[in-house]
C-alpha cells in the first residue's frame, strides 16, 4: 500500500485588486476543500479524487474556473478543463466550452471515448447529449472585472488537483476560465499536456499564463523528467529554469510516485494546499 497524498491549487490571484480579505477567503476555501478531498481519497481512486476536487473548486466563485470564470473579450465565458489518468495514461478535455456548470465533469465523460478532447460547439453539444444542462457561470465580480477592461493586468487563476491514492496511482485534473479578455478562439494550456499531465511516475497541474506554459511544455516536461530518473525537485527546477529566457509566468503543483509533493511558482502568489497522513499545509 502507498501512503496517499493530495495537493490542490486555486491559481494565481486573478482579481483586479487582491485584498487581504480575498486572500484569506481563498485560503479558507482551500482548507475546507483539501479536507473534503483528503477524506474522499481514503475510499476513492486518485482519478476520482482529482475530479472531485476540481468540481468543488469550480463551484466556488472565488476561483477562476466553472462558476466565477473570467470573461473573454466578446463578453462570453468559455472554459477549459482536462483530466490525465496516470494509470491508464489517458488524457481527456474540453476547450472553450460555454454554459455548463462543471467542465471537468464533461471531460470525465470523454475519458472513456475514442475522441477525447472536444472544443467549442462540439464540446457543448456533447455535454448536452450527456445531460449537462445550461448554467450561467458569471459572477458580479467577473462582470466588474470585464467592464473595467483591465486586460493588461495578469489574470491567471486556474484550479487543479494532483492525487496519489492508496494503490499508488496518480492522476491530475485542471480547470480554468482562461486568462480573461482573450481573443475569441484562444486556446488555454489547461486542456493540453503542457498544463495538465500524469503517468505512473508523476502528476502535474499548472496555473499561469497559458502561452508561457505551452512554450515551456511545463507539465509534460516535468513528468517526463521524473519518469527518466530525475528527482521531482530537479525536474521542477530544470523546467522552471527553462522559463527564464522568456520570463515565463507559471506555477505548478506536483506529486511523484513516492508521495513527494511540490509546488513552485515563477511569480507570486499561487494559492495552494497539500495534505498527506502527516501534514496539512495551506499557502498563498
Ligand atoms: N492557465 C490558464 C490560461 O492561461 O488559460
Amino acid at each position: 500500500m502507498t501512503t496517499p497524498a493530495v495537493i490542490i491549487h486555486g491559481g494565481f490571484f486573478s482579481e483586479l485588486t487582491t485584498s487581504q480579505e480575498t486572500k484569506t477567503a481563498k485560503q479558507n476555501a482551500l482548507r475546507h476543500i483539501i479536507r473534503q478531498t483528503w477524506a474522499f481519497l481514503q475510499t476513492h481512486s486518485a482519478l476520482e479524487t482529482t475530479i472531485f476536487a476540481c468540481t468543488l473548486l469550480e463551484d466556488d466563485p472565488l476561483f477562476n474556473a466553472g462558476t466565477g470564470s473570467q470573461i473573454q473579450s466578446d463578453g462570453v465565458i468559455r472554459m477549459s478543463a482536462s483530466i490525465c489518468d496516470g494509470e491508464s495514461q489517458k488524457f481527456s478535455g474540453v476547450i472553450n466550452i460555454e454554459n455548463v456548470k462543471n467542465p471537468i465533469l464533461v471531460a470525465e465523460k470523454l475519458l472513456s471515448r475514442e475522441d477525447r478532447i472536444l472544443a467549442g460547439e462540439g464540446a457543448l453539444n456533447f455535454a448536452r447529449e450527456q445531460g449537462f444542462g445550461p448554467f450561467d457561470t458569471r459572477t458580479e465580480l467577473r462582470i466588474q472585472d470585464y467592464e473595467q477592461k483591465k486586460s493588461e493586468l495578469v489574470k491567471t487563476g486556474t484550479v487543479g488537483c494532483v492525487a496519489l491514492d492508496h494503490q499508488g496511482r496518480l492522476a491530475a485534473s485542471t480547470s480554468t476560465g482562461g486568462k480573461g479578455f482573450e481573443i475569441v478562439g484562444r486556446v488555454s494550456d489547461s486542456a493540453t499536456v503542457a498544463g495538465n499531465y500524469a503517468n505512473a511516475f508523476c502528476g502535474v497541474s499548472t496555473t499561469g499564463v497559458g502561452e508561457d506554459i505551452v512554450n515551456g511544455a511545463v507539465a509534460a516536461k516535468i513528468v517526463t523528467r521524473v519518469t527518466d530518473g530525475m528527482s521531482l525537485q530537479q525536474a521542477v527546477d530544470k523546467t522552471f529554469k527553462e522559463l527564464l529566457p522568456f520570463d515565463g509566468f507559471a506555477g505548478i503543483i506536483a506529486i511523484d510516485h513516492q508521495g513527494n509533493m511540490m509546488q513552485k511558482d515563477s511569480h507570486p502568489n499561487i494559492v495552494y494546499a497539500m495534505k498527506n497522513a502527516g501534514t496539512e499545509e495551506i499557502f498563498g
